[in-house]
């Protein structure tokens, strides 16, 4: 049985990803912080298509809680598929907000540094003796962490998915012994919540980056849900290490 956790699944990247795992099969534990009715909705649309999920609340950025946390997913396996093992993780969360280097505040910093990578570190780490064996984990990174898609103002956020992308790798190496893959998406400029409706009311900007993709548009969610949920099957079961690009060649 496959069951994926979809950390982050209340709008969005991670609300397609979640979609997309259900419809292959998999159940979904989907988790939101502040956004209980997009994780309600991602829920109902797996339900309606005849898949099973559940949302739990889950904030990445505070460590303390992620005890509470595994404890929740263990009870939720139980009651739901009777499993006490999960097979996919998809640490997604993640909040945008760009500021130049020499502006950016420590709190600032540390909060990137909490939500985007100490997060998904230690809540992987909790939740990883429920992974079940052969199982595989996706990281959300971004393409801002590479050489293509830097854009001023995102000095701390790229920097905190290069960690990603590095992590992905130690945590493919480390866990191969166990047979679980990792790997992580880049995902380029994407029409998400995250970008607080900036495509709609900045045109000439949406219209700027558009002519900077290759494939000539900006990206939905769904594209990168779709990788995102490839990566988790048995269809990339000789992938692992891997960051894949999600950008419709961004900057080619
Ligand atoms: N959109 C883009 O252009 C783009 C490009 C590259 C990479 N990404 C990455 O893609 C991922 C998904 O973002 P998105 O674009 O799909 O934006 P989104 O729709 O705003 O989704 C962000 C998700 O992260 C969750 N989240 C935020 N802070 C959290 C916290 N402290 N604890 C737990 N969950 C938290 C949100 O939950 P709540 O809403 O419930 O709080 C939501 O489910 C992020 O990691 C982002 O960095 C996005």
């Amino acid at each position: 049985m496959s069951i994926t956790i979809v950390v982050g699944a209340s709008s969005g990247i991670g609300q397609a990803a979640a979609i997309r795992a259900a419809e292959g099969g998999s159940g979904v534990i989907v988790t939101y912080n502040s956004n209980k009715d997009g994780a309600a909705e991602t829920v109902s649309r797996i339900q309606e298509a005849g898949g099973t999920a559940v949302a739990l609340p889950l904030d990445v950025g505070d460590s303390a809680t992620f005890p509470a946390f595994r404890t929740a997913v263990e009870q939720a396996l139980a009651d739901t598929w009777g499993a006490q093992k999960f097979t996919g993780l998809v640490n997604n969360a993640g909040m945008g907000g760009g500021t130049l280097f020499a502006d950016t505040t420590e709190e600032q910093l540390d909060h990137f540094y909490s939500v985007i990578f100490k997060g998904p570190y230690l809540v992987t780490q909790a939740l990883l003796p429920l992974l079940d064996d052969g199982g595989a984990i996706v990281n959300t990174a971004s393409n801002s962490a590479g050489t293509a898609g830097l854009s001023e103002g995102y000095s701390a956020y790229g920097s905190m998915k290069g960690a990603v992308i590095v992590l992905t790798r130690y945590l493919a190496k480390e866990l191969s012994g166990r047979r679980i893959r990792v790997n992580s998406v880049s995902p380029g400029p994407t029409r998400t919540p995250f970008a607080g409706g900036a495509f709609e009311e900045f045109p000439e900007m949406t219209a700027q980056l558009v002519q900077r993709t290759a494939l000539g548009r900006i990206g939905e969610p769904d594209d990168a849900g779709s990788v995102i949920a490839f990566l988790l099957s048995d269809g990339a079961r000789w992938v692992t290490a891997q960051d894949i690009e999600v950008a419709g060649g961004f900057n080619l």
